[in-house]
């Protein structure tokens, strides 16, 4: 399968017409373009091979929910992807409770979703299992609506289903986001693994892990100061299926290198 490269824009660039510059430049196939939701009309509105991404979305189809944006709202727009519980939401406030509620719904809504975990500096300088420990119980947390055969509700189960094949997990270890210190791939590459065994496997006991879906088409991207330098390096792992790109996405020359890297991966 093709390694994709999601960009994630954040609050840049200022004005719809620079997202417009900056998408077309890199609009190819297995590129996910993710702009602030006010350009988002505007750059679906000119991709041709790129798809089209956010960086949130809200629980509840609609309702009293002042400065919210729903999935159907995201899907009459044209996205197809969402990214869920980034860090930098994460940061301001957004708990497991929500995350895990936010997924559930874009799934059940035909979205695919980019759901983002990773662990802080403190845990990593513990070391790598505490690592993976911490990768786990958020993974349990934020994906307990999705795998909990017991919650589901008859209306959610067949979208759950499809939903299954439409989850994507974004592995961005905290201490990589921003800063210019990439993880190094080797350790990104084992941390997919561990995700992708942690989601395929039946633990025995409900609580041991995220239980009931065996999700052999899970996908692990990793994010985290992805570059042109060093982005061959993360995709010729054959556990990481893309890259989920912040800073690097904002400038055209540089993500076109990724993108050729990529399609060569
Ligand atoms: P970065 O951001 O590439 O600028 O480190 C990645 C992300 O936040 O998704």
């Amino acid at each position: 399968m093709s390694k994709l490269l999601v960009a994630n824009y954040k609050m840049n660039p200022r004005t719809a017409a620079e997202a417009v510059r900056l998408a077309r430049a890199c609009d190819a196939k297995n590129v996910v373009i993710a702009p602030p939701f006010p350009f988002i009309a505007a750059v679906g509105g000119v991709l041709k091979n790129a798809v089209l991404g956010a960086q949130d979305v809200f629980w509840d189809g609609s309702g009293a929910y002042t400065g919210e944006v729903s999935s159907i709202q995201l899907k009459a727009l044209g996205v197809r992807y969402v990214i869920v519980g980034h860090s930098e939401r994460r940061a301001l406030g957004e708990t497991d409770a929500m995350v895990n509620k936010k997924v559930g719904a874009a799934l059940a809504a035909g979205l695919k979703v980019i759901l983002c975990v990773g662990e802080p500096l403190a845990v990593r300088k513990r070391g790598f299992a505490a690592a993976k420990n911490f990768v786990k119980k958020q993974l349990i947390k934020d994906l307990r609506e999705t795998t909990n055969y017991k919650l589901q509700t008859v209306r959610l189960s067949r979208a759950h289903r499809r939903g299954a094949t439409n989850l994507l997990i974004a592995y961005e270890p905290l201490w990589a986001i921003g800063t210019g210190r990439a993880a190094k791939p080797a350790d990104a590459s084992a941390m997919a693994k561990f995700i992708k065994k942690l989601l395929t496997t039946h633990p025995s006991t409900p609580s041991s892990g995220p239980r009931g879906y065996s999700l052999p088409t899970v996908r692990v991207l990793y994010g985290g100061s992805v570059n042109a330098g060093n982005v061959g390096s993360f995709l010729v792992e054959p556990n990481i299926d893309g890259a989920l790109v912040g800073g690097a996405s904002l400038k055209p020359v540089e993500f076109k290198k990724m993108m050729r890297i990529a399609s060569n991966s």
